[in-house]
């Protein structure tokens, strides 16, 4: 099957990769900034197309993997809907519940298998505490921390600045912790959300929403792009019989200093296994695709989580806890 990859920022350059991996072969990509398009195309020995609208009209490309500014999110799954392709789109699905839940009308409509990228599912080390869980092993699990954060995605003109168009840390970074505490404790009763989004300090933003599960579980999700290097990512789960940490940069105190600009965009968080989340989430896409297996992301999940940071968002501005 053919790919064609809309937005290559750090995200496109990665799904290029990981689907060639998976043995497609990626044919098409688009972005604004010809330069950026052209190097991606030149590394996959294929074309590139100034207009993203080209790529989901043309008939060779199976696959549209959209990896743009989360506002474009929306106009090209329409365009990929109406075209009949398969969709990969990055979280979060669109920048707004009624977007999300318009597309998601669509694709039901038209019968489109749309894979949202909520990762964090198939990080290794996750997968790992969900075992662990669910095995029992530190008995009923009633409190979580989760931490997710470091550098503010760099680029001076960076779409992430724009809290507008980004939702900052809590709409952009922390929907991944939040959807994973959805997919392990099922649903969210109550947000309280705390951030320095009316601080007008963009791209530095830091934020701490306390969620209580409807199972009575409580969480405390924090998440950071105010830190002067790295990415740091800890969770804590704490149960009747013990105690899980992760920690994935566990270090002795140490003196930081701001680091300058070497990137552009976002860091991804690594992992040490030899076969990336980032592959396992295009596996499952693609087994769905062949086998109809259905994967661990539904559209749904990711209307979901757009629901509960978009809560968390009013929350922060209300400056009171949202129930769901
Ligand atoms: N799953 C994860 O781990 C993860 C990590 C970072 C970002 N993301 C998400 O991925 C998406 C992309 O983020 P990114 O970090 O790659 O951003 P980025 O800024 O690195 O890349 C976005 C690219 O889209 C291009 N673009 C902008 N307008 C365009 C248009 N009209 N047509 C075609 N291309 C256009 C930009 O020029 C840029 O190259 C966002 O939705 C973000 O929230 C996910």
């Amino acid at each position: 099957m053919n790919v064609g990859i809309l937005g290559c920022g750090t995200m496109g350059r990665l799904h290029a990769e990981m689907a060639e991996k998976c043995g497609l072969k990626v044919v098409q990509c688009s972005d604004v900034n010809s330069q950026s398009g052209k190097d991606l195309a030149k590394n996959f020995k294929a074309k590139f197309v100034k207009n993203w609208e080209d790529v989901v009209a043309n008939k060779e490309v199976d696959i549209v993997a959209i990896a743009t500014p989360t506002p474009l999110h929306f106009p090209m799954l329409d365009m990929a809907i109406k075209k009949g392709k398969y969709i990969f789109c990055e979280k979060p699905l669109c920048r707004t519940v009624e977007e999300c839940k318009k597309v998601i009308q669509k694709a039901e409509k038209a019968k489109i298998k749309l894979f949202v990228g909520h990762v964090v599912r198939y990080f290794h080390e996750f997968e790992a505490i969900h075992e662990q869980i669910k095995s029992g092993k530190i008995g009923e699990v009633g409190f979580i921390k989760m931490y997710r954060g470091g550098m503010p995605p760099q680029g001076k003109n960076s779409w992430f600045r724009d809290f507008s168009k980004s939702g900052g840390v809590t709409f952009d970074c922390m929907i991944h912790d939040i959807d994973w505490l959805r997919y392990i404790f099922g649903e969210v009763k109550t947000v309280y959300c705390q951030n320095l989004i009316e601080k007008n300090c963009a791209p530095l933003d830091y934020s701490q929403v306390t969620v209580r599960m409807k199972n009575g579980v409580l969480a405390l999700v924090i998440g950071t792009w105010a830190h002067p290097s790295g990415f740091r990512v800890k969770v804590e789960v704490c149960g009747s019989d013990g105690l899980m940490y992760y920690d994935n940069m566990e270090t002795p105190l140490e003196v930081q200093l701001r680091e300058q600009s070497k990137v552009s965009g976002t860091i991804v968080p690594e992992s040490p296994v030899i076969k990336s989340p980032y592959q396992k989430e295009w596996e499952d896409f693609i087994s769905w695709i062949k086998d109809g297996k259905e994967p661990r992301v539904s559209m749904y999940d990711a209307l979901k989580a757009v629901e509960i940071v978009s809560a968390c968002l009013r929350s922060a501005k209300i400056k009171q806890p949202v129930n769901l």
